[in-house]
C-alpha cells in the first residue's frame, strides 16, 4: 500500500500553510488505511473530512492571498474551484454506488499528484508576497484561522 511521506521540498516555509498541507496529506494517507482495511464506512468518513478540511484550507489561503494583495489571486481561486469540483465528482461516484475501494484508489492517486503539483507551482508562486504580509499581520492570521477552522491551528 502506498503511503505518502511528507518531503521537505513540499514545505513552502510558511508554517501556517505547511501544517494545513500536511494535514491534507494525512487525510490522503487515511484513505490508504481505509483501503488496506477494506473499510467502506471509513472511506466515506475520511472523504467527508478531507472535503471539509480542504475547503477550509482553500478559504483560508484565499483570504490570506487577498489580504496580501496577491495579483494572481483570481487564477489561484479558479484552480481551487476545479479541485473542489474534482472532489465533488469522486464523492458523487461513491454515493452512486461505484466500488468504493476503486474510487478511493483513484482519489488517492489523483489528489496526491494534484496536491504536489499545486504546492510546487501555484502555491510556491505566492510565497514571497505572503511572507511579507505575515510579518505584520499576525493578529489577522489568528482571527482568520479562528473564523474558518473554528479554532487556532494546531490547537
Ligand atoms: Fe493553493
Amino acid at each position: 500500500m502506498e503511503h505518502y511521506d511528507w518531503t521537505a521540498d513540499l514545505d513552502l516555509g510558511i508554517d501556517v500553510i505547511d501544517s494545513q498541507h500536511r494535514r491534507i496529506v494525512d487525510y490522503i494517507n487515511e484513505i490508504n488505511d481505509a483501503i488496506a482495511q477494506q473499510d467502506v464506512t471509513m472511506v466515506f468518513d475520511v472523504m467527508e473530512r478531507l472535503k471539509d478540511y480542504t475547503m477550509d484550507h482553500f478559504a483560508f489561503e484565499e483570504q490570506l492571498l487577498k489580504q496580501a494583495g496577491y495579483l494572481l489571486m483570481e487564477a489561484h481561486q479558479q484552480v481551487h474551484r476545479r479541485f473542489e469540483d474534482r472532489i465533488a465528482k469522486y464523492e458523487e461516484s461513491l454515493l452512486n454506488g461505484h466500488d468504493p475501494f476503486g474510487v478511493a484508489r483513484r482519489i488517492r492517486t489523483a489528489l496526491m499528484a494534484w496536491l504536489i503539483q499545486h504546492i510546487k507551482q501555484e502555491d510556491a508562486d505566492y510565497v514571497p508576497v505572503v511572507k511579507k504580509v505575515l510579518k505584520r499581520e499576525e493578529s489577522w492570521i489568528n482571527g482568520a484561522l479562528k473564523r474558518i477552522f473554528g479554532q487556532p491551528e494546531n490547537a
